[in-house]
């Protein structure tokens, strides 16, 4: 499975703006538009419950599109599933990756937060990395992974800058070859 990390940080890697949940309020309309994009080519997103708390009233669901929330009380969840379009889970990223694939898929776009990702890179399933830098410091705030010791080598292979400001779009793949935890 090709599993792509996608989020946004500021030039100092703060994911979140302080301890606020909203990121809509600061990232950048061209990283809002990469990321709409980017939803429309693929068919399963997967994001842990604390994204899907903070995101949920922007989400729009579509029969195109399978996404799939981690948590651990899927039941407390019930009311907000539809059938192939919102599922709410609490199998291991390995025990959903391998259901995915069963079920023939072959790309997912993982979408945060700090300790889903965490989560998929201990299970070194992360296969590349869309990350986009909004020109800004917060000082203070999440960050890709939630606290964790990796020392995981990525290879940039792609930066396009999305707008005057200097919004930078990076493409990384990831190697486990070296990866020490
Ligand atoms: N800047 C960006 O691109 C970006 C992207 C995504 C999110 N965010 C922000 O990040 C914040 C949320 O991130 P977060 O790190 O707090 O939470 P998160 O990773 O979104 O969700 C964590 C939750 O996932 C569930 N879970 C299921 N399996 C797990 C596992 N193996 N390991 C860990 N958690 C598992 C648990 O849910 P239960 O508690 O329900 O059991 C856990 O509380 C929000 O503020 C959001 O806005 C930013």
């Amino acid at each position: 499975m090709n599993i792509t990390l996608i989020m946004v940080e500021t030039a100092d890697g703060k994911t979140t703006k302080w301890q606020e949940n909203a990121i809509h309020g600061w990232s950048s309309e061209e990283d809002r538009n990469h990321f709409h994009d980017l939803i429309a080519s693929h068919t399963l997103l997967v994001m842990g419950s604390k994204t899907y708390d903070s995101v949920k009233k922007q989400v729009h669901l579509s029969p195109h599109i399978l996404r799939i929330v981690l948590t651990r009380t899927p039941d407390r969840y019930g009311k907000d599933a539809k059938d192939g379009q919102l599922e709410f889970s609490d199998e291991s990223p390995v025990q959903l990756v391998t259901r995915m694939e069963a079920l023939g898929y072959t790309r997912m776009l993982l979408a945060g937060g700090s300790e889903i990702n965490r989560a998929f890179l201990e299970d070194r399933l992360i296969t590349d990395c869309l990350i986009t830098i909004e020109p800004r410091f917060f000082g203070s705030g999440k960050s890709i992974l939630a606290p964790v010791k990796t020392d995981t080598a990525l290879t940039l292979t792609e930066v396009k800058r999305l707008n005057a400001q200097g919004t930078l779009l990076l493409r990384y793949t990831v190697s486990y070859e070296h990866t020490t935890d």
